[in-house]
Protein backbone atom coordinates (compact mmCIF):
# COMPACT_ATOMS: atom_id res chain seq x y z
CA UNK A 1 0.00 0.00 0.00
CA UNK A 2 1.12 3.47 -0.84
CA UNK A 3 1.45 5.50 1.88
CA UNK A 4 2.09 9.24 2.38
CA UNK A 5 4.24 10.77 5.47
CA UNK A 6 4.27 14.77 5.88
CA UNK A 7 6.90 16.39 7.77
CA UNK A 8 10.60 15.78 8.19
CA UNK A 9 11.39 15.87 12.37
CA UNK A 10 12.75 12.74 14.28
CA UNK A 11 9.09 12.23 15.17
CA UNK A 12 8.24 12.08 11.26
CA UNK A 13 11.11 9.59 11.15
CA UNK A 14 9.99 7.39 14.20
CA UNK A 15 6.78 7.29 12.51
CA UNK A 16 8.13 6.61 9.17
CA UNK A 17 9.79 3.51 11.03
CA UNK A 18 6.42 2.37 12.35
CA UNK A 19 4.83 2.63 9.31
CA UNK A 20 7.60 0.45 7.51
CA UNK A 21 7.35 -1.99 9.74
CA UNK A 22 4.45 -3.24 7.84
CA UNK A 23 5.78 -5.25 5.19
CA UNK A 24 3.29 -4.23 2.39
CA UNK A 25 3.71 -0.39 3.42
CA UNK A 26 5.78 1.23 0.41
CA UNK A 27 6.39 4.98 1.89
CA UNK A 28 6.23 8.49 0.63
CA UNK A 29 7.61 11.34 1.82
CA UNK A 30 7.07 14.89 1.27
CA UNK A 31 9.24 16.62 3.48
CA UNK A 32 11.01 20.35 4.05
CA UNK A 33 14.45 19.34 4.32
CA UNK A 34 16.02 15.52 3.54
CA UNK A 35 15.51 13.34 6.77
CA UNK A 36 18.30 10.94 5.56
CA UNK A 37 16.50 8.31 8.16
CA UNK A 38 13.54 8.91 6.07
CA UNK A 39 14.69 9.43 2.38
CA UNK A 40 16.33 5.83 3.82
CA UNK A 41 13.20 4.03 4.42
CA UNK A 42 11.08 5.48 1.51
CA UNK A 43 13.86 3.78 -1.09
CA UNK A 44 14.22 0.65 0.73
CA UNK A 45 10.26 0.05 0.75
CA UNK A 46 9.90 0.88 -2.92
CA UNK A 47 8.38 4.31 -2.74
CA UNK A 48 9.94 8.21 -3.19
CA UNK A 49 10.66 11.17 -1.23
CA UNK A 50 10.46 15.22 -2.23
CA UNK A 51 11.75 17.97 -1.10
CA UNK A 52 9.12 21.01 -1.20
CA UNK A 53 7.26 23.09 0.36
CA UNK A 54 5.36 21.33 3.29
CA UNK A 55 2.27 23.75 3.73
CA UNK A 56 1.12 23.68 0.22
CA UNK A 57 -1.37 20.88 0.54
CA UNK A 58 -2.51 21.59 -3.09
CA UNK A 59 0.48 20.40 -4.35
CA UNK A 60 1.30 18.32 -1.90
CA UNK A 61 -2.38 15.93 -2.80
CA UNK A 62 -1.92 16.68 -6.90
CA UNK A 63 1.95 14.81 -5.88
CA UNK A 64 0.41 11.97 -3.53
CA UNK A 65 -2.82 11.91 -6.03
CA UNK A 66 0.19 10.95 -9.08
CA UNK A 67 1.49 8.03 -6.79
CA UNK A 68 -1.36 6.62 -5.88
CA UNK A 69 -1.87 6.84 -2.05
CA UNK A 70 -3.83 5.42 -0.42
CA UNK A 71 -3.22 6.45 3.06
CA UNK A 72 -1.47 9.80 4.59
CA UNK A 73 -0.29 10.96 8.07
CA UNK A 74 0.99 14.62 8.54
CA UNK A 75 3.16 15.31 11.34
CA UNK A 76 4.09 18.80 12.18
CA UNK A 77 1.45 21.24 14.05
CA UNK A 78 1.97 23.56 11.31
CA UNK A 79 1.59 21.25 8.76
CA UNK A 80 -1.84 20.39 10.04
CA UNK A 81 -2.99 23.84 10.76
CA UNK A 82 -2.13 24.65 6.92
CA UNK A 83 -5.01 22.51 5.92
CA UNK A 84 -2.83 20.09 4.50
CA UNK A 85 -5.30 16.86 5.53
CA UNK A 86 -8.35 18.59 4.26
CA UNK A 87 -6.62 18.79 0.59
CA UNK A 88 -5.93 15.73 0.64
CA UNK A 89 -9.36 14.01 1.70
CA UNK A 90 -10.58 16.80 -0.96
CA UNK A 91 -9.04 13.83 -3.05
CA UNK A 92 -10.37 11.04 -1.28
CA UNK A 93 -7.36 10.39 0.36
CA UNK A 94 -7.85 8.63 3.79
CA UNK A 95 -5.54 10.52 6.87
CA UNK A 96 -5.03 9.42 10.14
CA UNK A 97 -4.44 13.02 10.56
CA UNK A 98 -6.91 16.06 11.85
CA UNK A 99 -8.21 18.32 9.49
CA UNK A 100 -7.74 22.25 10.28
CA UNK A 101 -10.55 22.86 12.12
CA UNK A 102 -10.18 19.80 14.48
CA UNK A 103 -6.19 20.53 14.53
CA UNK A 104 -7.87 23.90 16.38
CA UNK A 105 -7.64 21.88 19.48
CA UNK A 106 -3.91 22.90 18.99
CA UNK A 107 -2.91 26.03 17.03
CA UNK A 108 -6.16 27.93 19.28
CA UNK A 109 -5.86 27.66 22.49
CA UNK A 110 -8.29 30.40 23.27
CA UNK A 111 -10.96 27.99 21.12
CA UNK A 112 -9.88 24.59 23.48
CA UNK A 113 -9.62 26.75 26.70
CA UNK A 114 -13.78 28.56 26.02
CA UNK A 115 -15.03 24.55 24.70
CA UNK A 116 -13.45 22.80 28.19
CA UNK A 117 -15.49 25.66 30.16
CA UNK A 118 -18.91 25.52 27.95
CA UNK A 119 -18.70 21.37 27.97
CA UNK A 120 -17.40 22.07 31.90
CA UNK A 121 -14.45 18.92 30.92
CA UNK A 122 -12.54 18.52 34.02
CA UNK A 123 -9.06 20.17 34.43
CA UNK A 124 -9.95 23.23 33.03
CA UNK A 125 -7.78 25.92 35.39
CA UNK A 126 -8.87 30.01 35.89
CA UNK A 127 -8.21 31.61 32.59
CA UNK A 128 -9.25 34.56 30.41
CA UNK A 129 -9.00 35.60 26.74
CA UNK A 130 -7.55 38.94 25.99
CA UNK A 131 -6.90 41.10 22.60
CA UNK A 132 -6.40 44.22 25.14
CA UNK A 133 -3.34 44.12 27.02
CA UNK A 134 -5.14 46.63 30.07
CA UNK A 135 -7.95 43.80 30.39
CA UNK A 136 -5.07 41.35 30.35
CA UNK A 137 -2.94 42.81 33.31
CA UNK A 138 -5.97 43.32 35.06
CA UNK A 139 -7.01 39.63 35.01
CA UNK A 140 -3.13 38.61 36.08
CA UNK A 141 -3.81 40.92 39.40
CA UNK A 142 -7.31 39.23 39.77
CA UNK A 143 -4.46 35.96 40.06
CA UNK A 144 -2.50 37.84 42.32
CA UNK A 145 0.58 37.29 39.25
CA UNK A 146 0.84 33.70 39.52
CA UNK A 147 -0.14 33.03 35.93
CA UNK A 148 1.23 31.63 33.18
CA UNK A 149 1.22 34.00 29.41
CA UNK A 150 0.15 31.99 26.49
CA UNK A 151 -0.02 33.37 22.51
CA UNK A 152 -3.12 31.51 21.46
CA UNK A 153 -1.65 30.64 18.34
CA UNK A 154 1.14 28.13 17.24
CA UNK A 155 4.74 29.48 18.45
CA UNK A 156 6.39 25.89 18.03
CA UNK A 157 6.33 25.44 21.46
CA UNK A 158 8.75 28.42 22.80
CA UNK A 159 6.02 31.04 23.32
CA UNK A 160 4.55 30.05 26.74
CA UNK A 161 5.90 31.71 29.27
CA UNK A 162 5.42 31.47 33.72
CA UNK A 163 5.66 33.22 36.30
CA UNK A 164 8.51 31.98 38.75
CA UNK A 165 10.28 30.76 35.81
CA UNK A 166 10.75 33.08 32.47
CA UNK A 167 8.89 35.72 34.10
CA UNK A 168 10.00 37.36 37.94
CA UNK A 169 6.33 38.63 38.53
CA UNK A 170 3.22 39.79 37.68
CA UNK A 171 4.92 42.86 35.67
CA UNK A 172 7.00 41.06 33.50
CA UNK A 173 3.58 39.00 32.83
CA UNK A 174 1.82 42.15 31.95
CA UNK A 175 5.03 43.54 29.52
CA UNK A 176 5.04 40.01 27.66
CA UNK A 177 1.09 40.18 27.59
CA UNK A 178 1.78 43.47 26.30
CA UNK A 179 4.49 42.20 23.90
CA UNK A 180 2.27 39.20 22.66
CA UNK A 181 -0.32 41.27 21.80
CA UNK A 182 1.58 44.21 19.90
CA UNK A 183 3.93 41.69 18.05
CA UNK A 184 0.83 39.49 17.30
CA UNK A 185 2.91 36.85 18.54
CA UNK A 186 1.41 33.24 17.61
CA UNK A 187 -0.64 35.21 15.02
CA UNK A 188 -3.76 34.97 16.49
CA UNK A 189 -4.28 38.39 17.96
CA UNK A 190 -4.82 37.64 21.38
CA UNK A 191 -3.09 35.94 24.58
CA UNK A 192 -4.62 33.56 27.08
CA UNK A 193 -3.49 34.00 30.45
CA UNK A 194 -4.03 31.21 32.90
CA UNK A 195 -3.70 30.44 36.77
CA UNK A 196 -0.26 29.08 37.17
CA UNK A 197 -0.53 25.37 38.25
CA UNK A 198 2.07 23.43 39.70
CA UNK A 199 2.90 19.24 40.14
CA UNK A 200 4.49 17.12 38.01
CA UNK A 201 3.54 16.76 34.12
CA UNK A 202 3.10 14.02 32.06
CA UNK A 203 2.12 13.75 28.19
CA UNK A 204 -0.65 11.20 27.45
CA UNK A 205 -1.35 10.24 23.40
CA UNK A 206 -4.21 8.57 22.41
CA UNK A 207 -5.04 7.01 18.73
CA UNK A 208 -8.63 8.60 18.26
CA UNK A 209 -10.76 7.76 15.09
CA UNK A 210 -13.56 9.92 15.23
CA UNK A 211 -15.87 8.83 18.37
CA UNK A 212 -13.00 6.43 20.38
CA UNK A 213 -9.88 7.16 21.98
CA UNK A 214 -7.23 4.50 23.13
CA UNK A 215 -4.61 5.50 25.63
CA UNK A 216 -0.62 4.87 24.88
CA UNK A 217 1.92 4.55 27.72
CA UNK A 218 2.16 8.14 29.40
CA UNK A 219 5.63 10.05 28.61
CA UNK A 220 7.39 12.69 30.09
CA UNK A 221 9.20 15.11 28.49
CA UNK A 222 11.80 17.83 29.89
CA UNK A 223 11.13 21.13 27.92
CA UNK A 224 14.01 22.73 29.42
CA UNK A 225 17.36 22.94 28.21
CA UNK A 226 19.77 22.65 31.14
CA UNK A 227 19.75 19.23 33.87
CA UNK A 228 18.16 19.33 36.96
CA UNK A 229 15.30 21.80 34.61
CA UNK A 230 17.25 24.51 34.49
CA UNK A 231 17.35 27.17 31.84
CA UNK A 232 15.06 28.34 28.50
CA UNK A 233 12.27 26.38 27.35
CA UNK A 234 13.08 24.20 23.95
CA UNK A 235 11.15 21.95 21.99
CA UNK A 236 11.86 19.20 24.41
CA UNK A 237 15.47 18.09 25.46
CA UNK A 238 14.44 14.33 25.61
CA UNK A 239 11.85 11.98 26.94
CA UNK A 240 11.28 8.74 28.96
CA UNK A 241 8.29 6.19 29.73
CA UNK A 242 7.98 3.10 32.24
CA UNK A 243 5.28 1.20 31.48
CA UNK A 244 1.98 2.49 30.91
CA UNK A 245 1.73 4.69 33.78
CA UNK A 246 4.71 6.68 35.61
CA UNK A 247 5.25 5.16 38.82
CA UNK A 248 4.81 8.77 40.42
CA UNK A 249 1.11 8.34 39.81
CA UNK A 250 -1.73 6.40 40.49
CA UNK A 251 -3.11 4.06 38.02
CA UNK A 252 -6.43 6.25 38.73
CA UNK A 253 -4.42 9.41 37.44
CA UNK A 254 -4.31 7.65 33.59
CA UNK A 255 -7.98 6.86 33.69
CA UNK A 256 -8.78 9.94 34.97
CA UNK A 257 -6.66 11.80 32.06
CA UNK A 258 -7.96 9.71 29.53
CA UNK A 259 -11.85 10.44 30.46
CA UNK A 260 -11.19 13.95 29.81
CA UNK A 261 -9.60 13.24 26.51
CA UNK A 262 -12.35 11.79 26.10
CA UNK A 263 -14.87 14.32 26.82
CA UNK A 264 -12.42 17.06 24.71
CA UNK A 265 -13.53 14.84 21.47
CA UNK A 266 -16.96 14.07 22.32
CA UNK A 267 -17.41 18.02 22.85
CA UNK A 268 -15.47 19.02 19.91
CA UNK A 269 -18.07 17.16 17.81
CA UNK A 270 -20.96 18.69 19.38
CA UNK A 271 -19.64 21.76 19.09
CA UNK A 272 -18.39 21.86 15.31
CA UNK A 273 -20.60 18.66 13.51
CA UNK A 274 -16.39 17.73 12.79
CA UNK A 275 -14.63 14.72 14.04
CA UNK A 276 -11.11 14.47 15.33
CA UNK A 277 -8.97 12.07 14.11
CA UNK A 278 -5.46 11.32 14.32
CA UNK A 279 -3.75 11.54 17.51
CA UNK A 280 -4.65 13.64 20.36
CA UNK A 281 -2.09 14.48 22.93
CA UNK A 282 -2.80 15.79 26.31
CA UNK A 283 -0.46 17.50 28.40
CA UNK A 284 -1.46 17.37 31.95
CA UNK A 285 -0.05 18.95 35.68
CA UNK A 286 -1.02 16.29 38.38
CA UNK A 287 -0.77 17.96 41.68
CA UNK A 288 -3.28 18.15 44.23
CA UNK A 289 -5.84 17.69 40.98
CA UNK A 290 -5.21 16.90 37.21
CA UNK A 291 -5.37 19.88 35.06
CA UNK A 292 -4.49 19.95 31.60
CA UNK A 293 -1.39 22.25 30.62
CA UNK A 294 -2.73 21.62 26.62
CA UNK A 295 -3.57 19.65 23.82
CA UNK A 296 -1.91 18.61 20.76
CA UNK A 297 -3.45 17.63 17.63
CA UNK A 298 -0.74 15.58 16.71
CA UNK A 299 2.10 13.00 18.19
CA UNK A 300 4.90 14.67 20.15
CA UNK A 301 8.38 15.34 19.52
CA UNK A 302 10.04 13.44 21.07
CA UNK A 303 7.38 11.28 22.69
CA UNK A 304 6.53 9.65 19.25
CA UNK A 305 10.12 8.39 19.39
CA UNK A 306 8.83 6.49 22.61
CA UNK A 307 5.77 5.30 22.01
CA UNK A 308 6.25 3.85 18.58
CA UNK A 309 9.02 1.80 19.72
CA UNK A 310 7.09 0.17 22.18
CA UNK A 311 4.09 -0.85 19.66
CA UNK A 312 3.63 -4.17 19.04
CA UNK A 313 0.59 -3.80 17.07
CA UNK A 314 0.56 -2.80 13.42
CA UNK A 315 0.54 0.87 13.11
CA UNK A 316 -0.26 1.07 9.08
CA UNK A 317 -3.61 -1.06 10.26
CA UNK A 318 -4.14 1.77 13.19
CA UNK A 319 -4.11 4.78 10.85
CA UNK A 320 -6.45 2.98 8.32
CA UNK A 321 -8.59 2.61 11.16
CA UNK A 322 -8.45 5.90 12.40
CA UNK A 323 -9.12 7.09 8.66
CA UNK A 324 -12.16 4.87 8.48
CA UNK A 325 -13.73 5.67 12.08
CA UNK A 326 -13.83 1.97 13.18
CA UNK A 327 -10.42 1.29 15.09
CA UNK A 328 -10.68 -1.13 18.34
CA UNK A 329 -8.79 -1.38 21.29
CA UNK A 330 -7.44 -4.67 20.25
CA UNK A 331 -5.78 -3.16 17.47
CA UNK A 332 -3.65 -0.97 19.81
CA UNK A 333 -1.42 -3.23 21.60
CA UNK A 334 1.89 -1.73 23.59
CA UNK A 335 4.70 -3.84 25.20
CA UNK A 336 3.71 -2.41 28.29
CA UNK A 337 6.67 -4.39 30.10
CA UNK A 338 9.27 -2.03 29.00
CA UNK A 339 10.80 1.17 29.62
CA UNK A 340 12.36 3.90 27.02
CA UNK A 341 14.30 7.09 26.90
CA UNK A 342 15.11 9.04 24.11
CA UNK A 343 17.66 11.84 24.45
CA UNK A 344 18.22 14.62 22.00
CA UNK A 345 21.79 15.99 21.14
CA UNK A 346 21.16 19.64 19.94
CA UNK A 347 23.78 21.95 18.32
CA UNK A 348 25.61 23.43 21.02
CA UNK A 349 24.19 27.01 21.64
CA UNK A 350 20.85 25.63 20.69
CA UNK A 351 17.93 26.94 20.83
CA UNK A 352 19.19 30.43 20.83
CA UNK A 353 22.46 30.23 18.99
CA UNK A 354 22.65 26.71 17.43
CA UNK A 355 25.90 25.75 15.73
CA UNK A 356 24.61 25.01 12.34
CA UNK A 357 26.62 23.37 9.38
CA UNK A 358 28.65 21.82 11.82
CA UNK A 359 29.73 18.00 10.90
CA UNK A 360 28.35 15.04 12.20
CA UNK A 361 30.80 11.87 13.37
CA UNK A 362 28.36 9.22 13.66
CA UNK A 363 29.06 5.39 14.40
CA UNK A 364 25.57 4.40 13.10
CA UNK A 365 27.07 0.45 13.44
CA UNK A 366 28.42 1.04 17.00
CA UNK A 367 24.61 2.48 18.06
CA UNK A 368 22.86 -0.02 16.75
CA UNK A 369 25.56 -3.12 18.64
CA UNK A 370 24.31 -1.18 21.63
CA UNK A 371 20.86 -1.82 20.48
CA UNK A 372 20.15 1.72 20.74
CA UNK A 373 18.02 3.70 17.58
CA UNK A 374 18.90 6.60 15.93
CA UNK A 375 16.34 8.87 14.54
CA UNK A 376 17.19 12.27 12.42
CA UNK A 377 15.69 15.74 13.45
CA UNK A 378 16.87 18.65 11.48
CA UNK A 379 20.24 18.04 9.81
CA UNK A 380 21.16 18.37 6.54
CA UNK A 381 22.73 15.34 4.44
CA UNK A 382 25.55 16.83 1.85
CA UNK A 383 27.93 13.61 0.12
CA UNK A 384 27.10 11.02 2.64
CA UNK A 385 27.97 13.11 5.70
CA UNK A 386 25.73 14.64 8.29
CA UNK A 387 25.68 18.38 9.03
CA UNK A 388 23.73 19.97 12.41
CA UNK A 389 20.71 22.47 11.13
CA UNK A 390 19.35 25.34 13.52
CA UNK A 391 17.32 23.15 15.76
CA UNK A 392 17.67 19.57 17.40
CA UNK A 393 19.79 17.46 15.40
CA UNK A 394 19.22 13.57 16.75
CA UNK A 395 16.89 11.66 18.88
CA UNK A 396 18.79 8.64 20.56
CA UNK A 397 16.11 5.82 21.47
CA UNK A 398 17.02 3.05 24.26
CA UNK A 399 14.23 0.02 25.21
CA UNK A 400 14.95 -1.97 27.84
CA UNK A 401 13.11 -4.00 31.00
CA UNK A 402 14.24 -1.61 33.35
CA UNK A 403 14.66 2.40 33.16
CA UNK A 404 18.19 2.14 34.21
CA UNK A 405 19.22 0.00 31.44
CA UNK A 406 17.48 2.16 28.87
CA UNK A 407 19.12 5.47 30.30
CA UNK A 408 22.55 3.46 30.40
CA UNK A 409 22.55 2.41 26.59
CA UNK A 410 21.12 5.99 25.05
CA UNK A 411 23.80 7.58 27.10
CA UNK A 412 26.29 5.45 25.52
CA UNK A 413 25.06 6.17 22.26
CA UNK A 414 25.15 9.29 22.48
CA UNK A 415 28.61 9.34 22.83
CA UNK A 416 28.81 7.78 19.48
CA UNK A 417 27.96 10.73 17.82
CA UNK A 418 31.36 13.02 17.85
CA UNK A 419 30.85 17.00 16.77
CA UNK A 420 29.65 20.50 19.05
CA UNK A 421 26.40 19.13 20.41
CA UNK A 422 25.14 18.60 23.75
CA UNK A 423 22.51 16.59 25.21
CA UNK A 424 21.01 16.10 28.78
CA UNK A 425 22.58 13.36 30.99
CA UNK A 426 19.90 13.17 33.08
CA UNK A 427 16.70 12.04 31.60
CA UNK A 428 15.92 8.96 32.65
CA UNK A 429 18.34 8.35 35.50
CA UNK A 430 17.70 7.42 38.76
CA UNK A 431 18.15 10.76 40.28
CA UNK A 432 16.08 12.73 38.47
CA UNK A 433 13.10 9.80 39.17
CA UNK A 434 13.58 9.99 43.01
CA UNK A 435 13.19 14.12 42.39
CA UNK A 436 9.57 13.30 40.45
CA UNK A 437 8.77 10.76 42.96
CA UNK A 438 9.62 13.24 46.18
CA UNK A 439 7.98 16.04 44.30
CA UNK A 440 4.37 14.17 44.00
CA UNK A 441 4.54 12.99 47.77
CA UNK A 442 5.08 17.38 48.26
CA UNK A 443 1.37 16.85 46.94
CA UNK A 444 -0.13 13.95 48.81
CA UNK A 445 -1.10 12.21 45.71
CA UNK A 446 1.77 9.35 45.41
P1 LIG B 1 2.97 24.63 26.29
O1 LIG B 1 3.66 25.28 25.14
O2 LIG B 1 1.54 25.01 26.47
O3 LIG B 1 3.24 23.15 26.34
O4 LIG B 1 3.68 25.18 27.60
C1 LIG B 1 5.07 25.08 27.78
C2 LIG B 1 5.33 24.82 29.24
O5 LIG B 1 4.82 25.90 30.03
C3 LIG B 1 4.63 23.60 29.78
O6 LIG B 1 5.36 22.45 29.54
C4 LIG B 1 4.50 23.92 31.24
O7 LIG B 1 5.68 23.57 31.92
C5 LIG B 1 4.36 25.41 31.26
N1 LIG B 1 2.96 25.80 31.46
C6 LIG B 1 1.99 25.95 30.54
N2 LIG B 1 0.83 26.31 31.10
C7 LIG B 1 1.05 26.40 32.44
C8 LIG B 1 0.24 26.73 33.57
N3 LIG B 1 -1.06 27.08 33.46
N4 LIG B 1 0.84 26.69 34.79
C9 LIG B 1 2.13 26.36 34.93
N5 LIG B 1 2.94 26.04 33.91
C10 LIG B 1 2.42 26.05 32.67
N1 LIG C 1 7.14 17.41 23.29
C1 LIG C 1 6.33 18.55 23.15
C2 LIG C 1 5.56 18.62 21.90
O1 LIG C 1 5.68 17.81 21.00
O2 LIG C 1 4.78 19.54 21.78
Amino acid sequence: MNILLVGNGAREHAIADALCRNPGAVLYAYMGAKNPGIAELCLKSGGEFLIGDIYQGRAIAEWALERGIRLAVCGPDAVLEAGVVDELEAEMIPCASPCKEAARLEWDKTFTRNLMKKYAIPGCPKFGNFTDADEAGKFIDQLKGEVAVKPAGLTGGKGVKVVGFQLKDANEAKDYAKEVLASNIGKLGSVVIEEKLSGEEFTLQAFVDGKNVFGMPMVQDHKRLGEGDVGVNTGGMGSYSIGKVLPFFKPEVYDEAIAIMKKTVAAFEKETGKQFKGVLYGQFMMGKTLEVIEFNSRFGDPEAMNVLSLLTSDFVEICKKIASGNLKQSDVRFDEGKASVVKYLVPQGYPEKPMKNQKLEIDAKGIAALGAKLFYASVDERDGSVYTGSSRAIGVLAVAERIETAEQIAEKACLLVKGPVAHRKDIGTRQLLQRRIDNMKRFGNA
